[in-house]
């Protein structure tokens, strides 16, 4: 870049505007007067901007801000709106409450006002353990969405589940306790196997009531799990023959929960979870695919 140092101003000999006296390789600045129509929209924005700072909230003075003259607050608005969508659901919300499971169940506005709001509440809750979607985890966290239950399918007894959990710290909390059979040296680690295998062929076929193993089994395990490994909600013990494992189907695992079983835990929400929200979740879950 050159600068053209002579005083007397420099003409474009084209135009007949004088430049700025700035010159690249040759290419020199014309100083043309901005446009008019662009100094008067400059000038207007000003002017917008002006009122705008006189009518609303601006500038940030220390922790607080320059406050316009309507008093709006964004803030304030938003408390607003989630006042009104709380004051329409509660017309929801109240009769869930109120009314007994079956009712609502009953009612397919509530039903799926309930859905949505137990949807939410078992996004944040309940998902780490379960899946999204309740799709259960591996290692003890059972599926919610099929038809095969621990402790019941019912709303009411999905309710209670929810409530007051599984060996939570709940008083009301469901409880049973399957014995530990290798480690407590009940049973030896070679009846163990046999009892492991035939609790595989309750599923997979050939399971003989009459065979050792499946004397020891109505000896030590059917008075939990059924004569035939139908399970029993009153007391959570899994259904045994309807492929649907907690802990694994190998022969290895069934045999470890027979050794030490694993007995499962989920906390109580009654404390943590107003009740709306909890038959919320129980109307959710009893959608989920499942619910009896
Ligand atoms: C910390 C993990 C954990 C959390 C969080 C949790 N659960 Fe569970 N849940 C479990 C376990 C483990 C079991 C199985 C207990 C057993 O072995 O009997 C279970 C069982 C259940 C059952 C009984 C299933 C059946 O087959 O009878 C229901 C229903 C249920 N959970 C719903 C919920 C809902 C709804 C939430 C959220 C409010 C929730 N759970 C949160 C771990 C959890
Ligand atoms: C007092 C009741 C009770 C008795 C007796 C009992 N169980 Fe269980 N069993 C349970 C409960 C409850 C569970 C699930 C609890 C847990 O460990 O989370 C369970 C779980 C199991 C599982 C895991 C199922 C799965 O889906 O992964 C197997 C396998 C099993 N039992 C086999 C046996 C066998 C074999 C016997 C007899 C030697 C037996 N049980 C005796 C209550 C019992």
């Amino acid at each position: 870049m050159a600068t053209n140092d002579s005083h007397k101003p420099d003409i474009d000999p084209l135009t007949g505007v004088e430049t700025t006296g700035h010159s690249w390789d040759g290419i020199k600045e014309l100083e043309n007067p901005l446009p008019k129509w662009w100094s008067i929209t400059y000038l207007i924005t000003i002017a917008i901007a002006a009122v705008y700072l006189w009518l609303y909230p601006s500038f940030p003075i220390g922790k607080d801000s320059l406050d316009g003259s309507l008093g709006y607050t964004e803030r304030q608005a938003v408390a607003a709106r989630i006042e009104e969508a709380k004051a329409a659901q509660s017309v929801y919300v109240d009769q869930i409450a109120s009314a007994s499971l079956q009712d609502v169940a009953a009612n397919a506005e509530l039903v799926s006002f309930a859905a949505r709001g137990g949807q939410a509440a078992f996004n944040t809750n309940c998902a780490g353990c379960h899946a999204v979607g309740g799709g259960g985890l591996p290692g003890g966290y059972p599926v919610l969405a099929d038809d095969d239950w621990l402790w019941g399918g019912d709303l009411e007894a999905i309710y209670a589940t929810i409530q007051y959990g599984v060996r939570s710290d709940h008083d009301e909390a469901r409880y049973s306790e399957m014995p530990a059979f290798g480690a407590d040296d009940l049973l030896t680690s070679d009846e163990i196997n046999q009892l492991a295998a035939y609790v595989l062929s309750l599923s997979e076929g050939g399971a003989d009531p009459t065979s050792e193993a499946g004397v020891l089994y109505a000896d030590n395990c059917a008075s939990c799990h059924g004569e035939q490994g139908e399970g029993a909600t009153d007391l959570g013990a899994p259904n045994l023959r309807d492929f649907v494992w907690l802990y694994g189907g190998e022969l290895e695992q069934v045999a470890g929960q027979i050794v030490q079983p694993k007995h499962g835990v989920m906390p109580a929400f009654v404390a943590r979870i107003d009740d709306p929200t909890i038959r919320m979740l129980a109307l959710y879950v009893h959608g989920l695919g499942g619910g009896q």
